[in-house]
């Protein structure tokens, strides 16, 4: 394994994988891991399967333009570049699915079967009404098809307090800390293992389990759309990736921006 890491420390990262963590670029620090994995593609630096990581971010980026932000050396906090180039770009959402699946899949090992832990659309991790994980995949396009992806992914692990009330870690679930290295290696396994279930075509598996893990799938709650709080049902998810949710008897297609959730 290509293992590229300052001051010489020796990490136990030994991910059973084909491709995936073959290569790893381990920063000390950095502004954005998908940012360097962007660079690393553009100086075609990046096998299929690179992993970046960095103990500190300094400019993490979250979904719809937010920030994300972690303590240094707590925390997951790392990029995967793949070449889906059989995925073609209208279906980017399974890739997405099996993402977060792949982290679901991750977290169920560690902390056993338990119903609190759900995949909050489109590929948030949640455990009960607080944030575990968070998703930000960024695709590049070859005409219909997607040239590259950077899935980056980042996951509380052994921080206990946050700015933010609606976040929880592993460490704060279990009481007890973890050894990142180790469960590094155990996600690039669960990461490879849905990539491969995406790639062999397997989808209707991938389509069935990210709704047996859908937060409030089939459960009535309240949103806020167009800045009214509404009582809705979650009925599924759009080839698009839209959601889709029964308001007042009418079954309505949402995207990211137009929705949020009243936890
Ligand atoms: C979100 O929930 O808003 C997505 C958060 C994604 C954060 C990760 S941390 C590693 C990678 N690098 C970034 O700048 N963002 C992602």
């Amino acid at each position: 394994m290509n293992v590229t890491k300052y001051e010489n420390q020796v990490e136990a990262l030994f991910p059973q994988t084909l491709f995936t963590g073959r290569q790893v670029v381990w920063l000390p620090e950095c502004a954005s891991t998908n940012t360097e994995a962007q660079h690393l593609i553009g100086e075609n630096r990046a096998t299929d399967g690179c992993v970046v990581i960095t103990d500190k971010q300094t400019a993490g980026r979250g979904q719809r333009g937010n920030r994300w932000e972690a303590n240094p050396g707590e925390n997951l906090t790392m990029s995967v570049i793949w070449r889906p180039t059989f995925l073609p770009a209208q279906d980017q959402f399974l890739l997405s699915q099996a993402v977060a699946l792949a982290v679901h899949d991750w977290a169920s090992a560690l902390l056993g079967p338990d119903g609190a832990l759900r995949v909050k659309w489109p590929n948030d991790i949640y455990y009960g009404n607080r944030k575990l994980g968070g998703i930000l995949i960024e695709n590049t396009l070859s005409g219909a098809m997607i040239q590259h992806s950077v899935v980056g992914i980042g996951l509380n692990v052994n921080q206990r307090e946050f700015g933010a009330h609606t976040a929880t870690s592993l460490a704060w679930v279990t009481g007890r800390p973890y050894a990142l290295p180790t469960l590094i290696s155990r996600l690039l396994e669960c990461l490879e293992r849905r990539y491969l279930q995406l790639r062999s075509g397997r989808l209707a598996a991938i389509r069935h389990n990210y709704l047996a893990a859908l937060f409030r799938y089939q459960e009535q709650h309240a949103y806020e759309v167009e800045g009214r709080r509404l009582e809705g049902e979650i009925r599924g998810v759009d080839e698009v990736g839209r959601l889709i949710v029964r308001i007042e008897g009418q079954l309505r297609h949402f995207d990211l921006k137009e929705i949020s959730y009243v936890l």
